[in-house]
């Protein structure tokens, strides 16, 4: 039988597992002794459920899009994560790690960031506890996610741009791991998505779950069944996926969509599609489809949104297409511009850049008009206002 789940080693198939330097042995077998006790924990599970409760706002809704039901043909629900404290999804796993991390009695927290929202949730979440945080971030996407740096400092974090590479998420990540290397005992690093070396995957798929859990129960209250036709999310690193498909992985009613980021074309030399592009090698800790040339030294990925530019892919989804039970489709840059206008004209919601990409699929599946398709809105589209606006007068997409 097929499994998609993780094995006791890490590793998802060909797929996964800890793959790093001898320093952080140490920090990491802690963790990986300690996550799946503490995150079963009577205790644990209060305290996180009534933060995702009283503080993000969870559950977040399951809404029925009608406008854009229409336009393709199905019945299409929006996972509303946009909706969050703080704007996207990433608030859920900030919220069990920074929790976690208090456990293991670490003081000081680290991050890496790509569009900001991870950031945002961790510099939130250490304001909320009163956690000394330091978020490590590409300069290019300083640049590009301005507000989001600013609402990081507002919160107290320390914000360092990173001008290594092309200043953008894996230079981030680089730095972040350069940093916990050199403060193994006391610093608690907290990744932002389903990558990095084992147990960080499955810790994030784990926190992220309430998401497919709420759809669960949501989809039972609208439709009488408790289960979608299709699933359909963006993939960075992969954790909204995770998190929208976790309890639907052996169903196999159920169609899995990934959308990772074309951007301007995954011939063209400038793409961050890692699934179409990737081949099997090691990046931050993890063995996976990493973007590469012949010898083995990583690509620099590209796309307009910050969050999907990474040359590697959460293990669990690089064995999810392996095994072909996802399809993972390509969106460039121009499909996901449009479809972020289309939703914002048709439903009065402005994504984020990465969703946008989920709804750039759209046009790429041939629905039934029975099916019911749920999307997940990874984000909200306030930190994107200034690419939307410079993209609007462009002939080229419009
Ligand atoms: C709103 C939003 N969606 C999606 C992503 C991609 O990350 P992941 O694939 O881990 O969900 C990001 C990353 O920054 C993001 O900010």
């Amino acid at each position: 039988m097929k499994t998609y789940q993780v094995n006791q080693e890490g590793f998802y198939g060909d797929f996964g597992g800890a793959y790093i330097p001898e320093i952080l042995h140490r920090c990491v077998e802690e963790l990986r002794n300690a996550y799946r006790k503490v995150l079963a924990d009577e205790g644990f599970q209060k305290e996180y459920d009534a933060l995702l409760k009283d503080y993000v706002g969870r559950p977040s809704p399951l809404y029925l899009a009608q406008r854009l039901s229409e336009k393709y043909g199905c019945k299409i629900y929006l996972k509303r994560e946009d909706l969050n404290h703080t704007g996207a999804h990433k608030i859920n796993n900030a919220i069990g790690q920074v929790l976690l991390a208090r456990r293991m009695g670490k003081k000081r927290i680290i991050a890496e960031t790509g569009a900001g929202q991870h950031g945002v949730a961790t510099a939130t979440v250490c304001a909320l506890m009163g956690m000394e945080c330091v978020v490590y971030m590409g300069k290019t996407d300083v640049e590009r996610q301005r507000v989001n740096v600013e609402r990081m400092q507002m919160l107290g974090a320390r914000v360092e741009a990173v001008t290594s590479g092309n200043m953008t998420l894996k230079d981030a990540t680089n730095e972040a791991i350069r940093d916990w290397c050199c403060h193994p005992a006391d610093t608690y690093y907290v990744i932002g998505s389903t990558v990095g070396p084992h147990p960080y995957p499955d810790m994030v798929a784990r926190l992220q779950s309430v998401i497919s859990k709420e759809i669960k129960k949501q989809l039972m209250e609208h439709e009488g069944r408790d289960y979608p036709d299709y699933l359909m999310a963006c993939v960075g690193g992969g954790s909204n996926a995770a998190g929208t498909i976790y309890h639907y992985l052996d169903d196999e009613r159920v169609k899995i969509i990934l959308a990772e980021a074309g951007g301007k074309g995954v011939e063209t030399g400038l793409s961050a599609a890692t699934i179409q592009l990737g081949r099997l090698g090691i990046i931050h800790g993890s063995k996976t489809l990493v973007m590469q040339d012949e010898d083995g030294q990583i690509l620099e990925p590209y796309s307009v949104s910050a969050g999907l530019d990474y040359p590697g892919i959460g293990p669990m989804h690089a064995n999810l297409a392996a095994q072909k039970r996802a399809t993972v489709l390509a969106v460039n840059d121009d499909e996901a511009l449009w479809a972020a206008f289309e939703l914002t004209r048709l439903e009065g919601i402005i994504p984020a850049l990465e969703s946008a990409h989920a709804l750039g699929a759209l046009e790429k599946v041939k629905f039934q008009p029975s099916d019911i398709v749920v999307l997940t809105v990874s984000g909200r589209g306030d930190k994107d206002i200034d690419t939307y606006l410079k993209y609007k007068n462009n002939p080229e997409i419009f």
